[in-house]
């Protein structure tokens, strides 16, 4: 079998997405199963450059995987005519600067979300890609988990009749960092380092509903700070300046109303991390990251409000279990995959830096309704 070999520029390698979900989940696992196959019965097969601002940590994480192409400097990474696609998974106040010198090297670019910190930042990265010919992919992860996976099968199915609303929660206790280390990084706490969980998940939001529900037309949310002090990776208190909690109403093009929360100041009493509830004329769903349950019209109760007495149905078993029907892999590799087709063959790619930046804008908008008090439209946004 013909092997074609793509070099990619991983950065941002040491971090938690960028080592854990890029490196090591997707791309040391398509090559592992022997590169990514074409129709036309070649294979594309990534050659890793693995970038970074620590040579130690990268020639740690190069050796532990087997790997012997790395680097601190990106310019030269970019000058080399073997590589063909910049992916940045730094922190998000890093990569627009880096995107810009990846477009002007000509290299096709894929990145972690949000593609820039503002809407006009993220549009004029859209537009540069554009002009230089470059391909473009912003990670939109969630739509490849399981359970929304089946989600869409039933959406696309016609099980729901007409669907009326969405409730999502989202979240998780994210520890302070005093008396138990917490588990994201700090910079996700300060304002002035790019955090906030608005900028962080509104942009999954936005192609979640996009994609499964329709395009966001309106958005109303209250942000809070819950904790104010955390302590850092070092051990140092810190001001939390960024919002550790969001609470978003979102009007949707066709009608349909999601209300999600999230939060990273919440103790989970669901069954997953995410959970999202869609209501029909027809039927409901409760979808996860793995799993998705229904309740059909036909067999949905009639609970009678009595709380003189105590509950007398056991309502979550009264749903049913959605079956996998396929194998689902990790989210980010079918993503990787895709891209790379995209590159290799001009195979579509939807979740370009348009999307990516539509990503953005609705958490641009989402800060100014909660900054200002109000409900705020979203405009049309095109290159
Ligand atoms: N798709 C998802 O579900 C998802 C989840 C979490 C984070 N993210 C995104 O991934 C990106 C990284 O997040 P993370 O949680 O992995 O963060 P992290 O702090 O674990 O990793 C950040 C990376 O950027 C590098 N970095 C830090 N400061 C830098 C600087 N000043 N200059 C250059 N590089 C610097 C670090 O060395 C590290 O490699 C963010 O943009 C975040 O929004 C996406």
């Amino acid at each position: 079998m013909t092997r074609r070999s793509i070099g990619i520029i991983v950065n941002g390698v040491t971090g938690r997405m960028g080592y854990r979900q890029h490196l090591v989940r997707s791309l040391l696992a398509i090559r592992s199963a022997g590169g990514v196959p074409l129709a036309d019965g070649t294979t594309v097969w990534p050659h890793l450059v693995l970038v970074g601002r620590s040579e130690a940590k990268l020639r740690e994480i190069a050796e532990r995987h087997g790997l012997d192409d790395w680097t601190t400097d990106l310019t030269a990474a970019l000058a080399r005519d073997d590589v063909q696609i910049y992916f940045d998974a730094q922190v998000t106040q890093q990569r627009e600067k880096a995107i810009r010198w990846a477009i002007e090297a000509g290299k096709h670019i894929y990145t972690e979300k949000p593609l820039a910190e503002d809407t006009a930042a993220a549009l004029d990265l859209a537009r540069a890609a554009r002009s230089a010919g470059v391909r473009t992919g912003v990670v939109q992860d969630k739509l490849f988990l399981p359970g929304l996976r089946k989600l869409k099968r039933l959406l696309d199915g016609g099980f729901f009749g007409q669907v009326l609303s969405v409730r999502g929660e989202f979240g998780y206790w994210v520890f302070e960092g005093d008396w138990q280390p917490a588990q994201r990084p700090s910079w996700n706490y300060r304002s002035a380092d790019g955090g906030g969980i608005v900028v962080d998940m509104f942009p999954h939001w936005h192609y979640v509903l996009a994609e499964l529900f329709g395009e966001v037309r309106a958005v109303s949310a209250t942000i809070a700070t819950h904790i104010p002090r955390r302590v850092d990776e070092a051990g140092r208190p810190y001001e939390a300046t960024a919002d550790d909690a969001a609470y978003g109403i979102f009007e949707l093009a066709g009608g349909v109303i999601a209300q999600l929360n999230s939060s990273w100041c919440v103790r989970v009493y669901r069954d997953e991390l995410v959970e999202f509830q869609v209501d029909g004329t027809e039927g409901s769903a409760v979808a996860g990251l793995r799993r998705c349950r229904v309740q059909h019209r036909a067999v949905t109760p009639k609970p009678v409000w009595n709380p003189d007495l105590p509950a007398t149905e056991d309502f979550r078993s009264q749903w049913t279990e959605v079956p996998d029907n396929e194998d689902f892999d990790n989210g980010f590799k079918v993503q990787w995959e895709a891209f790379l087709r995209h590159v290799a063959t001009g195979e579509p790619f939807p979740w370009d830096f348009l999307a990516g930046a539509r990503g953005v804008q609705l958490a641009e908008l989402g800060l100014l309704s909660a900054r200002e008090g109000r409900r705020v439209e979203v405009p049309e946004l095109a290159l």
